[in-house]
């Protein structure tokens, strides 16, 4: 077997004195899709942080390996530049930068940080094109500053093309299906299904089953009181629906 592309191992994680996550263990094999399912402040979103490497959060016990190597060691830009990738629950409004620009600084501070050149701009804009096009984003939304007077919609979908473009090996998405109508959901869950591949996986956060119909999971997680209390097939999604949380409250209190 080769190395998992994600390890999370007996994770606790503190915030301001609270202890928020209490021992998490996960491990995510290159190409899989998981979902993360669990009650409003169980630690989904803290979890998210913490991979992607934003401050304030203190890590007390347990590892995160990407690829073997010590993810908690890393910066957060150099997480990103490793292909980490985090679309927020709330993604932030950047006034004064257009999205164009925010994109094009975004995709070559990872090239950059990868040794690599700068993009030119035909073969960008190109990029851009192809991306916004399959998430069916206007041209001229990109004009906009990043976020900014976005409807909740639009900002999840902008999460979803910045993804695309950096082409992460990680990515986790944070209810990206929040604020998606019907049609929306579709468009994106056809975007993140078209990113899919052998090298890449995702951790997908999720409150409904609905999204797993579109984006299926190889594993279900369920999140409880700030660790992973039940692993399953997608069936599991389905059982959640069907009964709540409280069964697996009690087995996390066991
Ligand atoms: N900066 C902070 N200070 C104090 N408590 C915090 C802080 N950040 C998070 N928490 C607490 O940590 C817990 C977990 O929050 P988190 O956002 O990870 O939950 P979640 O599972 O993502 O919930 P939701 O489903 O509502 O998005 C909550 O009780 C929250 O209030
Ligand atoms: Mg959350």
């Amino acid at each position: 077997m080769s190395t998992p592309l994600l390890e999370i191992k007996n994770l606790h994680v503190r915030v301001e004195d609270n202890e928020i996550l209490k021992g998490v263990n996960l491990t995510l094999n290159r190409g899989e899709v998981h979902a993360i399912m669990g009650r409003n402040g169980s630690g989904k979103s803290t979890l998210s942080y913490v991979l992607a490497g934003k401050e304030d959060y203190e890590v007390t016990e347990g590892e995160i390996l990407l690829d073997g190597e010590n993810l908690l060691e890393m910066e957060a830009d150099e997480r990103a530049a490793a292909g980490v990738f985090l679309a927020f629950q709330y993604p932030i409004e950047i006034p004064g930068v257009a999205t164009m620009t925010f994109l094009k600084a975004a995709m070559n501070a990872q090239r950059k940080a990868r040794g690599e050149g700068e993009l030119s701009t035909p073969d960008f804009m190109r990029a851009v094109k192809e991306a916004a096009g399959l998430l069916e984003i206007k041209q001229d939304m990109l004009k906009r500053p990043l976020n900014v007077g976005f409807s909740g919609g639009e900002k999840k979908r902008a999460e979803i093309l910045q993804m695309a473009l950096l082409a992460p090996k990680l990515c986790i998405l944070d209810e990206t299906d929040s604020g998606l109508d019907i049609d929306a959901l579709k468009v994106v869950s056809e975007g993140v299904n078209k990113l899919r591949s052998p090298e890449r996986s995702m951790l997908v956060i999720t409150h409904y089953q609905r999204l797993l119909n579109y984006i299926v999971p190889d594993v279900v997680h369920v999140f409880s009181a700030g660790r992973v209390v039940e692993t399953g097939d997608k069936s599991l999604a389905l059982e959640l629906e069907a009964k709540g949380y409280a069964d697996f409250d009690e087995s996390n209190a066991a």
